[in-house]
């Protein structure tokens, strides 16, 4: 017989958002979710990406598979469509995407336009504020929301410019969506992994520094994986962590504590 402590979230319905591969932060949310129990809804970003987020999503069973470019017009909500139609409710909502023009990520944020700080806002923060105005109707017994930042939102870290007020806005926007929706049995986290290697990442210059840098000052001698990151949610979403909500949770091997 299956150990019940492995199904924490059986029954729960989870749309993950922002697998692009089998690396990315999103891809171990789903990972974990499944392995205790959860039904998955993933989307891709456009058809491009769609033949290698499908067969990851047929892996893990994903019983509903759609796409989401959070910046085309009516691609969100016609998601929550879907889930609504297949599922008459969603508990668990992970937003693990994030976007700024390469010319604007890599100048330094003096010289970010005002259009590469508007398209980095909306694409990284404010479609998870969207997200969520979706979501929350249908968690009615409650739910869980998370939303992927990072150390630079607090801290100055070298060539994370743009991504710095964007994340820190999503830390913020977290905290006020935690606060709106708490009466409602929601809670409302912001995720902070340490450096991991992923596509996103690698629009970072000097990413492998940062990567080496962090590993040396984690306190534990590693980093954080895709899966440490996913079981994290994992855990969050379950009745253990009820009393929880509005924080940023780092998961990077306690990196962010060491100067
Ligand atoms: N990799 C790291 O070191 C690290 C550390 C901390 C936080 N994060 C954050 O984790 C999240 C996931 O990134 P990742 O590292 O897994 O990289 P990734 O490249 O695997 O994922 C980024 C995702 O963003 C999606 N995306 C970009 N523009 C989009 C749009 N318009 N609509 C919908 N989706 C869009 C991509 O399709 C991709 O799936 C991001 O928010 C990132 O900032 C990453």
């Amino acid at each position: 017989m299956a150990d019940p402590r492995l199904s924490v979230l059986a029954g729960k319905r989870a749309l993950v958002v922002g697998v692009a591969n089998d690396q990315s932060i999103a891809h171990g949310c789903a990972r974990a979710f499944r392995e205790v129990g959860a039904e998955l809804a993933i989307t891709w970003l456009n058809d491009k990406a769609r033949p290698h987020v499908e067969p990851l999503a047929a892996a893990l069973g994903a019983a509903i598979t759609a796409p989401l470019d959070v910046s085309v017009p009516g691609q969100m909500e016609a998601v929550f469509e879907l889930i609504a139609e297949r599922w008459g409710g969603l508990d668990i909502l992970v937003h693990s995407i994030a976007y700024a023009p390469k010319e604007d990520l890599q100048g330094g944020l003096l010289n970010c336009s005002a259009e590469g700080f508007a398209r980095a806002m909306d694409i990284s923060c404010h479609s998870f504020v969207r997200m969520a105005r979706l979501a929350a109707p249908m968690m009615a017994a409650g739910g869980t929301m998370f939303a992927m930042s990072y150390l630079g939102a607090e801290k100055v870290v070298a060539n994370y410019n743009v991504m710095g007020p964007v994340k820190a806005a999503l830390e913020a926007s977290c905290r006020y969506l935690a606060h709106e929706l708490g009466p409602a049995g929601i809670r409302v986290h912001a995720i902070s992994p340490g450096p991991l290697k992923t596509r996103a990442a690698s629009g970072l210059k000097d990413f492998e520094v940062l990567l080496s840098e962090a590993a040396e000052k984690a306190p534990i001698g590693e980093l954080a994986d895709i899966m440490d990151v996913g079981f994290t949610c994992a855990w969050l979403a379950t009745p253990y962590a009820r009393r929880l909500t509005g924080t940023t949770l780092y998961v990077d091997g306690g990196a962010n504590i060491v100067a």
